[in-house]
């Protein structure tokens, strides 16, 4: 059965919408925990849109179980990981007009920036991943860059607006599952996954972490952030 990460990214948008105090990230990092998330993950961004400086501080001390900092190939967040330390940092592409990570990260085209990124990671004793499209290049290439982690984007998968394009993206998600680990590489996932459509995810064998964010957050307004957490976790486990 995969883990489960639980992104918080948005309870801290729901802050910025006041520029205020509430809610606060960080407060719901116990509750994801007790309800059965294997890790925390949160995305420092560049332009700060919703996690800052001072949440990653108070994340990293709050986390019981794991801290997953997102964050581009930018020297000052690479920076600030380094001194932060969280179990794993998972490297996104950033652009400033986007609404959300919109795919994955270009490693071949990136892969001395990604190795530079990737050594000095490790070096501090930070696990890297790299948030890449389920496909061969990229796995050869994460390779090269020395990471031993990779996340797909699953926002194509979540995205299918036919049947046989759904069948068309999980047998790519399940094929360079395999490819990825005969390579040695740990695979994750994330991105739109949701309530009823994360199980054939959570099915691929050898999955190792699914990575949700905005579906549990958007059920918790309604429900609980734990009975939120609590469901997903059970949607993953009927797998
Ligand atoms: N994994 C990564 C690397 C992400 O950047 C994000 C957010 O875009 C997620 C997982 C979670 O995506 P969502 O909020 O759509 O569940």
């Amino acid at each position: 059965m995969p883990k489960l990460g639980v992104n918080i990214d948005h309870i801290a948008t729901l802050r910025q919408a006041r520029r205020e105090f509430d809610p606060d990230p960080v407060k719901a990092i116990a509750i994801c925990e007790a309800a059965g998330a294997n890790s925390i993950v949160a995305h420092l961004r560049e332009d700060r849109r919703h996690i800052n400086d001072k949440d990653v501080k108070a994340i990293r001390k709050a986390v019981q179980t794991r801290f997953n900092l997102e964050m581009a190939m930018n020297p000052e967040i690479i920076g600030i990981a380094l001194k932060i330390k969280p179990e794993q940092a998972t490297i996104v592409p950033e652009r400033r007009e986007e609404i959300t990570t919109e795919g994955g990260l270009d490693v071949a085209r990136n892969l001395k920036k990604a190795q530079e990124t990737v050594k000095a990671l490790h070096k501090g004793g930070i696990d890297v991943s790299l948030f890449i499209a389920p496909d061969k290049k990229q796995l050869d290439a994460a390779v090269f860059s020395g990471a031993r982690i990779v996340e797909f984007h699953t926002g194509k998968y979540a995205l299918a607006k036919t049947k046989a394009a759904w069948e068309k993206e999980l047998k790519q998600l399940l094929d360079m599952t395999i490819y990825g680990r005969s390579l040695g590489l740990e695979i994750n996932a994330g991105h739109g996954l949701k309530y009823d459509n994360t199980t054939p995810v959570a099915r691929i064998p050898g999955m190792n972490e699914l990575n949700i964010g905005h579906s549990i957050i958007s059920y918790a307004v309604f429900v609980g952030l734990e009975r939120a957490v609590k469901e997903m976790v059970k949607v993953i486990r009927n797998t």
